[in-house]
């Protein structure tokens, strides 16, 4: 499994000024450090529920083998424009999304699930007639 840690800029900055000041740190904080998952299954509760079970997602394959870039998943907008970008903090969907109610633009975490994966796949279907990137069956992508 390939791990490629993702630094945040605190992070970063902090480790530059301990290396400058010579102060003797040669590992980093667990704590301010991420890793790119390869494989997330994603089983959570959502608003009580979970009705359909565990989703497989092939997080690191997407990322990698689909040459797909971060921001086209990860983001964080200020005015409508996406100011995320690689390297900086990953924050989880439902830090914003919140799990029972969508407020305008920022829908309930599972409605921004599934935008986000399946508006994409059926374009992947309707630009080039993929068949492998699941967008209508439910047990393509559910257990149950
Ligand atoms: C196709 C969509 C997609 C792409 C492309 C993608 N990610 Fe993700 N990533 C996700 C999803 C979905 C999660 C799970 C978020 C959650 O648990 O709420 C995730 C989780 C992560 C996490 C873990 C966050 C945490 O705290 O659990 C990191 C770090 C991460 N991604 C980094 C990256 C980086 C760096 C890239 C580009 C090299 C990238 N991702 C590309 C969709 C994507
Ligand atoms: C830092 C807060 C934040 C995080 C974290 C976040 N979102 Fe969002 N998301 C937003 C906001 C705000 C909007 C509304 C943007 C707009 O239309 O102005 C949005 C819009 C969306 C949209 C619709 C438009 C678009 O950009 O595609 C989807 C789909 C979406 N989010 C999915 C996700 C997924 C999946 C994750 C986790 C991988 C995630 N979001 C993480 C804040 C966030
Ligand atoms: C920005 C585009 C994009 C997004 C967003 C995206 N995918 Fe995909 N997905 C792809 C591509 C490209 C493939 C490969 C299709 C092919 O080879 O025909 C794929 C393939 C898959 C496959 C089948 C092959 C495999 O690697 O397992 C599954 C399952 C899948 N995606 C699940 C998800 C889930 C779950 C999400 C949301 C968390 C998601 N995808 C979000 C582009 C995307
Ligand atoms: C492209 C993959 C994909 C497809 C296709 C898909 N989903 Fe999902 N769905 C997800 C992901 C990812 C989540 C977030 C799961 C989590 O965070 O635990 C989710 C969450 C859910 C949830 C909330 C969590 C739960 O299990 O109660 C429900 C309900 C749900 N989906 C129903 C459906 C139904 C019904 C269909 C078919 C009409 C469907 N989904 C098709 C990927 C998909």
């Amino acid at each position: 499994m390939i791990k490629r840690p993702v630094l945040s800029k605190t992070l970063v900055i902090l480790s530059v000024s301990a290396f400058l000041t010579v102060i003797a740190v040669n590992y980093l904080p667990a704590s301010d450090e991420q890793e790119m998952p390869d494989v997330i299954v994603f089983d959570q509760e959502i608003c009580g529920k979970n009705l359909r079970g565990p989703v497989e997602f092939t997080h690191l394959s997407h990322a990698e083998d689909y040459e797909l870039s971060c921001s086209r998943c990860h983001h964080d907008y200020i005015d409508g424009e996406n100011i995320w970008e690689e390297g900086n903090w990953v924050n989880k969907c439902i830090e914003c999304h919140d799990p029972c109610d969508s407020d305008d633009n920022v829908k309930k975490l599972k409605v921004a699930m599934h935008r986000n994966c399946i508006e994409c796949h059926r374009k992947l279907k309707k630009e080039w007639g993929s068949t492998d990137a699941p967008y209508k069956a439910c047990k393509d992508c559910h257990e149950r």
